[in-house]
């Protein structure tokens, strides 16, 4: 645990997804119910942190696209995460420094860590919503959104590494979209048992450790996407969606789709 948060209280003594997350990925912000659930996920699968390491990789390149081909100049980042440089807005404002990011995660180690995340450029602005996702009204009526968003304007919703922790990704995806503007975007990541059969195990042992993990084939991912315009090459192995030096992709040791839409 980061100095930062030692007063932080860990939350009925259950691992929570930032912050084994961030033990996987060789942060400093994490309890030991999240260190064993951290280390019994990696047992069941050790393709875990590639595959987490993949996805960094994978948001940077979706932020990239959008700062920088699809123009987008506003974004919303549901579930945040614990900051690992380059974070979104880093990403976003090196293309177009007045960028504007909201960032939104229910985690209070993120929100103790929120200055980080609020470092933006003088041209932009960045802001920090503390609320659940799965209560989407509270989020889209936060006082900060609108006061660093226009929804008139097109947004880049990014909802990364998420959905595999709700039932229903149909409908928080629809609610969430419904106040942007046309011309906005939807990028997703989300885990799949399509890829690596074997991190069906681990979907069983987060589930098993307080955090329930749902697996979506291809077909589910798709239909996500319903009504939106998918920008090429579609929902892909993430490591497959525009991979940046043109190599082959390493398509084997991760678990994860990818897809980038446009709200029509
Ligand atoms: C696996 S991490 C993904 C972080 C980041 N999006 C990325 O891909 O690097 C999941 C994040 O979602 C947050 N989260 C989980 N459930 C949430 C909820 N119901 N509402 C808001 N955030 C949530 C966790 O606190 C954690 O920071």
């Amino acid at each position: 645990m980061s100095e930062r948060n030692e007063q932080v209280p860990v939350q009925g003594n259950r691992a929570n997804s930032a912050r084994v997350y961030d033990y996987i990925l060789g942060g400093k912000d994490h309890y030991e119910v999240d260190r064993v659930a951290a280390e019994a996920s990696l047992r069941a699968w050790p393709g875990l942190r590639t595959s987490m390491l993949a996805n960094r990789a994978t948001m940077r390149r979706m932020a990239h696209w959008l700062a920088a081909e699809a123009g987008i100049r506003q974004f919303l980042d549901i579930g945040t995460g614990i900051p690992t440089e380059p974070n979104l807005h880093q990403v976003v404002q090196g293309q177009a420094p007045d960028a504007r990011i909201v960032y939104v995660d229910n985690d209070p180690i993120v929100l103790a860590h929120a200055d980080a995340l609020m470092r933006s450029t003088p041209e932009g602005r960045t802001s920090y919503i503390q609320a659940d996702m799965t209560e989407p009204g509270t989020l889209l009526t936060d006082p900060a959104l609108s006061e660093t968003l226009d929804l008139g304007r097109p947004v880049g919703l990014t909802v990364i590494a998420m959905l595999q922790f709700v039932k229903d990704a149909h409908g928080l995806i629809e609610t969430l979209l419904r106040p942007l503007a046309p011309g906005s975007y939807l990028a997703i990541t989300l885990a799949t048992g399509d890829l690596a059969p074997e991190s069906a195990a681990l979907a069983r042992e987060y589930t098993e450790r307080g955090i329930p993990m749902y697996l979506r084939t291809r077909t589910e991912v798709e239909a996500l996407f319903a009504g939106l315009d998918l920008v090429d090459p579609g929902v892909v192995p993430m490591t497959s969606w525009r991979p940046s030096d043109g190599a082959a992709p390493p398509e084997n040791g991760t678990n994860m789709y990818a897809g980038v839409a446009r709200k029509p």
